[in-house]
C-alpha cells in the first residue's frame, strides 16, 4: 500500500502517513534525491531504515514537496525550505511527517512489551498502576512518543526525558494530554494528540502558548 492515511490536527497541521509496503528499488525508482541524500542514503547499514527514508520522500512528493525542498540543521533536526515546519517519525512498517505553521514534534513508536520493563528509566511509573498489561505497553509508549516529540521541538543537548520532561497524568481514552518541559530554568507547557495506527503509537505535540 502506498500513501496510508492523512490525519487533519487543526487547519494549519497535517500528518501524513505512508505504509511501507513497497521494497526497496519500487521506492528508489520513485523519488528524486539530492547528492547528499542519496549519500546518506548509502551509508545506512538496514534496508529497513533505508526504506524508512524513502518512504519520507515519497510522502513529500505526494503532497508536492521534493527532498528539494528539505535540509536539516547541525542537530539533525529536519526544515523545508518555504518556512514551513517539518517534523518526521519513522518505525519499521511505517513513515510519518508532520506539517505545520508553528513548531511541532511527531513520533511513530512501535508497541512492544519490553516498554514496561524500561518505563521507571524514563517516566511516573504512578502513570501505568490500575492499568492491564496491554494499556500499560500502549500507555509507556506514548509516554516515550511525547518526550521524543518534545525533545524534537527543542532541538537541544542535554534535555534528559526522566528529569527534564514530565508528563501530567492522562487516560487512553482521551487521546491527549499536558506535558512539562523544566529545563534550563524555563518551565514551558506542551499538549499532546495520539492515536493508535495498527500495532504503533502515533504521537504529536506542539508548545502551549
Ligand atoms: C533524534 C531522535 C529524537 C530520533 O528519534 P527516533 O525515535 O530514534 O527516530 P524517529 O524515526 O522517530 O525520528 C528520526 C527523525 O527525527 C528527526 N530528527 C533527528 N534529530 C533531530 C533533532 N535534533 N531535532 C528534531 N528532529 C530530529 C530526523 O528527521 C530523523 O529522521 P531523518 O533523519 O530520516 O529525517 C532520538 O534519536 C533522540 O536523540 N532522542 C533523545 C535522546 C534521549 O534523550 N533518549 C532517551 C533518554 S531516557
Amino acid at each position: 500500500m502506498p500513501f496510508y492515511k492523512k490525519i487533519v490536527i487543526n487547519k494549519t497541521t497535517s500528518i501524513f502517513i505512508w505504509k511501507i509496503e513497497e521494497d526497496f528499488n519500487t521506492l528508489f525508482r520513485q523519488v528524486q534525491l539530492k547528492d547528499v541524500s542519496l549519500a546518506r542514503l548509502e551509508s545506512m547499514k538496514s534496508e529497513s531504515h533505508q526504506n524508512g527514508f524513502l518512504a519520507v520522500r515519497m510522502l513529500l512528493q505526494h503532497i508536492g514537496y521534493t527532498d528539494f525542498d528539505l535540509y536539516y540543521d547541525n542537530f539533525g533536526k529536519p526544515h523545508l525550505k518555504d518556512g514551513k515546519q517539518i517534523s518526521i517519525s519513522h518505525s519499521c512498517d511505517f513513515s510519518s511527517i508532520l506539517i505545520s505553521s508553528t513548531i511541532t514534534g511527531i513520533d511513530l513508536e512501535v508497541l512492544k512489551e519490553k516498554i514496561v520493563t524500561i518505563a521507571p528509566r524514563f517516566m511516573d511509573v504512578r502513570h501505568l498502576e490500575g492499568l492491564n498489561n496491554v494499556d500499560k505497553i500502549k500507555k509507556a509508549t506514548v509516554i516515550w512518543g511525547v518526550k521524543e516529540s518534545i525533545f524534537k521541538i527543542k532541538n537541544e543537548k542535554g534535555i534528559s526525558f526522566p528529569q527534564h520532561i514530565f508528563e501530567k497524568e492522562f487516560h487512553l481514552d482521551d487521546n491527549r494530554g499536558i506535558a512539562q518541559l523544566r529545563f534550563n530554568n524555563i518551565i514551558e507547557e506542551y499538549c499532546f494528540q495520539f492515536e493508535f495506527v495498527e500495532n504503533y503509537a502515533l504521537v504529536c505535540a506542539f508548545q502551549n502558548k
